[in-house]
């Protein structure tokens, strides 16, 4: 096994681990370096979606998207597309998986299906350094905190996107409370759980206080020192830990800068437990 350091703030590339391999060491193997980078890469990893299904089924039960329709033979998948004539791109901003649910996802495993020649890459920061290094005043304000996380409704995940379709549902924007710093339950590590695409407002204070601590602490949380990014090849696996990271799929589709190519990923994410 070769492993290959991103940044000095999180991700490894991993070579010589077959994903395909779910034996119990396998998977410990897999998890450890989860644990130990927050997210992981693979390249050349030309499994099939029932592989992808099974590799994730060992780090949990498997979520579904609030509002977004899995394939038709494979529901557990959503298929993130971005056609060749749009400039968006599914999870665009730094955000956390669906931070606005009761029991937030774990981890994300993401295999790239069609990428284009140039753009598309993704960035990751690491949470845990961001609580190390936040402002010890803003630290001392908000680690007995918790923060409001809204899901912002379905047409944010699908009106900008013509690849992507509603499940049929009438589920409207609904929000839950998390702690603002919660525990990793693995390492115990404090983890900075906010994340600007959808973390509100600060439980407790008023309005603009807490407005204005949120914003210190996006910028904070955003630093490019807390960050790694990936350029995808097709058939590359991402495994993130969802607690651990926020993340950014970089839009970059510029003219005569990759404008113009489909980007297709597949996306399975598995269930979390509640904050603490
Ligand atoms: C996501 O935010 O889950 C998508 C990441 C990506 O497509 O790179």
């Amino acid at each position: 096994m070769d492993v290959e350091l991103l940044s000095g703030a999180c991700g490894a590339e991993i070579a010589g681990i077959d994903l395909r391999d779910t034996s119990d060491g396998n998977i410990k193997i897999i998890k450890d370096l989860l644990f130990e980078h927050k997210v992981i890469f693979f390249r050349n990893q030309d499994i099939t979606h029932q592989e992808q299904i099974d590799l994730s089924k060992c780090f949990g039960p498997i979520e579904k998207h609030a509002y977004v329709k899995g394939l038709p033979e494979y529901p557990e998948i959503l298929r993130i597309v971005k056609e060749p004539f749009e400039k968006n791109n599914w999870g665009e901003n730094w955000h956390s998986d669906v931070s606005y649910n009761p029991e937030p996802t774990l981890a994300v495993i993401l295999k790239s299906v069609e990428i284009p020649p140039i753009g598309g890459d993704t960035m990751f920061a690491n949470m845990e350094l961001a609580w190390e290094t936040l402002d010890e005043k803003i630290k001392n304000k908000v680690k007995d905190k918790k923060a409001l996380h809204s899901s912002l409704g379905v047409a944010f995940f699908v009106d900008n996107y013509k690849g992507m379709e509603a499940r049929d549902t009438n589920l409207e924007e609904y929000s839950n409370e998390h702690p603002i710093v919660r525990t990793h339950p693995e390492t115990g590590k404090k983890i900075l759980y906010v994340n600007w695409t959808y973390t509100k407002s600060i439980v407790g204070i008023d309005k603009k206080e807490s407005d204005d601590l949120l914003t210190k602490i996006f910028k904070h949380q955003e630093r490019l020192e807390l960050t790694c990014r990936f350029k995808w090849t097709k058939n590359a696996v991402a495994i993130w830990d969802n607690r651990s990271v926020i993340h950014y799929a970089i839009a970059d589709y510029f003219p005569n800068r990759g404008l113009g190519h489909r980007r297709i990923m597949d996306r399975i994410a598995i269930r979390g437990e509640k904050p603490f």
